[in-house]
């Protein structure tokens, strides 16, 4: 006997009814499938008249939202209010049509020197590697002490940094034998967000300030250096921990940095350049000592010159990522790029 045949016997009625029952049951379970949010139809009601939502938001400013904040904004915002009559069918395909939030953008900051050109005197090195960005900021202290801080290595969310500005204490000086730093202080925070690969916005105890790539000779930061440059960032002696040097080459000029302590302890910086290279692998010049300039919070004023040589610099590079660098008492030590 078939379904046919069993259904069309009159005495099977009360069979035929349960068939029914069961048919709507299973075509109903299947209806919800068909039903599930429709993505192309929320973007047909996003966009056209009968949503209209377009005429007031673009989709990426509405991604992520739920179907209550939907309704909640069209029982809560008068000019949505006419926008009741869309059905939770609409409201849901509509949320299925603006969908999760994009990830934010990524942007890798370029390696080497940022500034802000209308407060020279102070400044930074800064450096990603992998999704991590190590950065150090040198400026001055209210007595106009040279200072400086280091942040990270930390992780970057998209286009956005966000560490704290820690003061190494007790480290070596620029003459004397190794020894570690004694302790730190948490001197704030900060948060750096990259607009491009070359400008930025800081956010810190000192407020907001705009940075951009340092040009050592003009256009210099946007130039690609030749092969064989030795690479722009941060290098150390891994057996001399906690003293950092901020290199970078432009056209064949260097601008040198060396993060470290003076004799009591306090962090202090040394410059050197910019200055052209005797050759392309060989560097010399003089540390120069900065004072009285900019402090983390106060108001702009320029730097000056403390001391025009603080000691003799001389690197001599061996392959792009190492080199010898002859300290001022005539110590050389090996340098590479440091790894984080
Ligand atoms: C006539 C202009 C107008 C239309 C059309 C409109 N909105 Fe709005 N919407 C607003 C205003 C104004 C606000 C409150 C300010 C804001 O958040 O931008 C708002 C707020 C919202 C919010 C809450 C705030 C937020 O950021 O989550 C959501 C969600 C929203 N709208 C989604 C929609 C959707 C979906 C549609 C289409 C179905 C739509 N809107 C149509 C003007 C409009």
């Amino acid at each position: 006997m078939t379904l046919q045949t069993l259904c069309n016997m009159p005495q099977l009625a009360h069979v035929r009814q349960f068939l029914f029952l069961a048919i709507i049951a299973v075509s109903g379970s299947f209806n919800s499938v068909a039903v599930a949010a429709d993505a192309v139809n929320g973007g047909i009601l996003f966009n056209g008249p009968k949503g209209r939502c377009i005429a007031c938001h673009t989709q990426s400013s509405r991604a992520n939202r739920t179907a209550e904040q939907i309704n909640s904004a069209i029982a809560n915002v008068s000019s949505m209010n006419s926008l009741s009559t869309l059905t939770q069918a609409n409201i849901n395909d509509i949320v299925a049509y603006l969908g999760p939030a994009q990830p934010p953008a990524v942007v890798t900051p370029q390696t080497g020197w940022w500034w802000n050109p209308s407060e020279g005197g102070r400044g930074f090195t800064i450096e990603k590697q992998g999704n991590n960005i190590f950065m150090a900021d040198y400026l001055y202290e209210p007595a106009g002490r040279a200072t400086w801080h280091a942040s990270g290595p930390s992780a970057t969310n998209g286009s956005t940094f966000t560490s704290t500005l820690t003061t190494y204490l007790g480290g070596q000086t620029l003459t004397g034998s190794f020894h570690s730093t004694t302790g730190t202080i948490n001197s704030g925070d900060i948060s750096v967000t990259f607009t491009d690969v070359s400008h930025g916005t800081i956010s810190w105890p000192g407020g907001i300030v705009a940075i951009q790539r340092f040009d050592i000779v003009p256009g210099g930061a946007s130039a690609i250096p030749p092969a064989g440059t030795p690479e722009a960032g941060w290098w150390w002696n891994p057996a001399e921990g906690g003293r950092g040097f901020s290199i970078e080459i432009q056209n064949g000029t260097m601008f040198l940095a060396g993060y470290m302590y003076d004799q009591s302890g306090n962090p202090v910086w040394y410059a050197s350049g910019p200055k052209a290279m005797l050759d392309t692998t060989t560097y010399q010049g003089q540390w120069q000592q900065y004072g009285n300039g900019q402090t983390l919070t106060g108001l702009y004023k320029p730097a000056s010159v403390i001391n025009q040589n603080a000691g003799n610099v001389k690197i001599k590079f061996n392959t792009t990522t190492t080199g010898t660098l002859t300290l001022p008492d005539g110590r050389d030590i090996s340098i590479e790029r440091f790894r984080f």
